[in-house]
């Protein structure tokens, strides 16, 4: 497995990779890897020649208010799971300096407009404009022909596919199904700041989402009464902060023109974000 921590150097060892002839795949990361990222790269790993992880905790994606100096970092663990996942390529992103995700004097932004507004965009201003601009500097060094995220965060996974339409980066975003753990919650580099008793309160979403799984494939098509009883749910667990809990067509996460399921291409994201005392919570099943 090779390492790189400057970017170009990165980016002429993928520029060998195509030039061999062999297909690319990308797997960005904030590092702190969990089984779902692994799941990211051995689907990476089934699907391409090469396989290239970038690992990078991103200061543009994070508020003034938010954790980025928190942000856990694993990175013997980090390595050792490429590693083991069949990982060739390991980037490690530098916030400054030479070869650095970005050059001194940085000013170029990228702003997804309408898919970053609704949702996590209305909590976490400017988190998207810091996603879609490192993910876009990300494509455009590597060049992967697929790049892979996960499902959990479907709101950045749908974005990341308009841009990089938009931008003619010639890579197909791949979207994985979340993962995770035994008792349902999804896997993410957060929960380790959740408590024992956090925890069960955080049980509330995977419950509420299954259970509109449940009455979905038991026949209601409509996304309003799904989306009723996802709040009905989660209002059972009064100690967790509901930020938002919507059914939206999953195309443009806007609400669905009609209330049926069935009539929607791309189907319904029912989608969910929520604080467990301090640590926020983003969760979602696509009914499609
Ligand atoms: O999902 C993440 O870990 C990050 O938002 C990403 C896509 C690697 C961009 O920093």
């Amino acid at each position: 497995m090779k390492e790189f921590t400057d970017l170009r150097e990165a980016a002429r060892w993928a520029d060998r990779m195509r030039a061999a002839g062999l297909s690319l795949g990308l797997v960005p990361t904030m590092g702190a890897l969990h089984a779902g990222h692994l799941a990211l790269i051995r689907r990476a790993r089934s699907e391409c020649d090469r396989v290239a992880v970038s690992l990078f905790v991103n200061p543009a994606q994070f508020g003034p208010q938010e954790d980025l100096s928190m942000y856990p970092r694993t990175p013997a663990e980090d390595r050792a799971g490429c590693r083991d996942s069949g990982a060739d390529c390991l980037f490690w992103g530098q916030p400054e300096g030479s070869g650095s995700v970005y050059p001194p004097g940085f000013q170029t932004w990228v702003e997804v407009d309408r898919l970053s507004k609704p949702l996590c965009g209305e909590f976490r201003p400017g988190h998207f404009r810091g996603v879609a601009t490192v993910v876009s500097i990300l494509l455009g060094a590597f060049k992967p022909h697929r790049a892979f995220f996960g499902q959990k965060d479907f709101q950045q996974a749908r974005l990341i596919q308009r841009l990089a339409l938009d931008l003619a980066k010639g890579a197909e975003v791949v979207i994985v199904p979340t993962v995770r753990d035994a008792d349902g919650l999804a896997l993410s580099s957060r929960n380790r700041y959740l408590s024992t008793e956090e925890r069960q309160w955080a049980l509330a979403i995977p419950r509420a989402l299954a259970e509109a799984e449940r009455r979905w494939e038991a026949g209601e098509d409509r996304p309003s009464e799904l989306e009723k009883g996802v709040r009905a749910a989660l209002a059972a667990e009064p100690r967790l902060v509901i930020q938002y809990a919507r059914a939206l067509d999953a195309e443009n996460l806007q609400p669905a023109a009609v209330d049926r399921i069935a009539a929607l291409p791309s189907g319904v994201v029912l989608a969910v974000a929520a604080l467990a005392g301090k640590t926020r919570l983003i969760d979602n099943t696509w009914l499609k």
